[in-house]
């Protein structure tokens, strides 16, 4: 298994973890679904869920095709950018809803769009792999 799988699937634990200790907190402490609900619904849907889609992905699809993954520095950046979006998003979420503050706003959008660029790249990634010629 390739260390960047590894990596993927070690964030997602670590997303769900963190995901589900987030849910349990929501319900002690309803009043603070208003701010927290999308770090919880993200950690666990960006986090654990498509990490660890990513991760099989990543193992599995170029073996189902009979190729080698096009590029593995492209999967070492998507393993990057995702997780550094990710955490973006976790933190300026909760903190844009509570202190409405337009910097933060920012931060979040930021965040997004890393996330969002990696996302593009492993699209690509799996694309040339899978539909390569010849
Ligand atoms: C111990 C595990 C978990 C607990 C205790 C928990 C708890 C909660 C709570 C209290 C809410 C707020 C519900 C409300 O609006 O009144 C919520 C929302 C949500 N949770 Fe979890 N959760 C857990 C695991 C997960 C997991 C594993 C996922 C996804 C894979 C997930 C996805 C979501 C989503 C998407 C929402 C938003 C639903 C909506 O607003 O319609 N949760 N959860």
């Amino acid at each position: 298994m390739s260390r960047v799988t590894q990596l993927f699937i070690i964030s997602s634990l670590i997303y769900l973890c963190l995901g589900v200790t987030i849910g349990v907190f929501l319900t002690i402490f309803p009043n603070a679904i208003g701010w927290l609900l999308a770090m919880h619904a993200h950690t666990n849907l960006l986090g654990w869920i498509s990490m660890m889609i990513f991760a099989v992905a990543y193992h599995v699809l170029p073996r189902f095709s009979g190729r080698q993954l096009y590029s593995d520095r492209l999967a070492n950046l998507h393993l990057i950018l995702s997780n550094i979006g990710l955490m973006g998003l976790i933190i300026s979420w909760p903190l844009t809803k509570y202190y409405g503050i337009s910097l933060l706003q920012l931060l979040l959008t930021g965040s997004a769009l890393l996330y969002a660029v990696a996302a593009y790249m492993f699209v690509y990634n799996l694309w040339k792999t899978v539909f390569a010629k010849g």
